[in-house]
């Protein structure tokens, strides 16, 4: 068994002109692929190779296999992006959601404010979530390939910060390629999908 390489939930242009055809064909096609090729070829012929890929990261975090974790984060963060975005994407969340985001952030723009100053101020690759916990809801930002999955938290929408993610369309600019994803990407339809699941926890 190998871990599945997922296509877009859209054509490599539906984002644009925010994100290019070439930004997302690199980052998907070339980016996303090669960590799933990675663990796929780490895995194979191992008893990694029978476990679901949550369960992969769970487990070589635990025995620090760090390799293995890499790569298998990086698959499973990347297939959550690019739900996270959506050609219909921006605005703000509805119900239950958007009382949340009220009560954790007092309004959509304080929520705007607090997950921009978290996306600029991660030092260096990585990412930038809102969560779900135990307490509420959350902006956490994590190095590298870290997922807030390890911690017990539920992601409900995430932005790779990783350089590859945004340099051909925005070079050194991360406040301007943020500030275009809470604006006009940002998949309020999937982070409510997520908030409900987590509700049923
Ligand atoms: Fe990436």
């Amino acid at each position: 068994m190998s871990i599945e390489f997922p296509g877009l939930p859209y054509a490599s242009d539906a984002l644009e002109p925010h994100v290019s055809a070439a930004t997302l064909g690199f980052h998907h096609g070339k980016h996303h692929k090669a960590y799933v090729d990675k663990l796929n070829a780490a895995i194979a012929g191992t008893a990694y190779d029978e476990l679901p890929l949550e369960k992969i990261i769970s487990t070589a975090n635990e025995a620090a296999d760090t390799g293995i974790y890499n790569n298998a984060a990086q698959s499973w963060n990347h297939t959550f992006l690019w739900h996270s975005m959506s050609p219909e994407g921006g605005g703000a969340p509805a119900g239950a959601l958007a009382d949340a985001i009220d009560t954790r952030f007092g309004d959509i723009d304080g929520f705007r404010k607090a997950f921009r100053e978290a996306a600029l101020g991660q030092f260096g690759s990585g990412w930038t979530w809102l969560v779900r916990t135990a307490e509420g809801l959350d902006i956490v930002s994590t190095g590298n390939a870290d997922s807030p999955v390890i911690n017990g938290q539920s992601p409900l929408v995430t932005l790779d910060v990783w350089e590859h993610a945004y340099y051909l369309d925005y070079q050194n600019k991360r406040d301007a390629y943020v500030d275009t994803f809470l604006e006009h990407l940002i998949n309020w339809d999937f982070a409510t999908q997520n908030f409900e699941a987590a509700d049923a926890l």
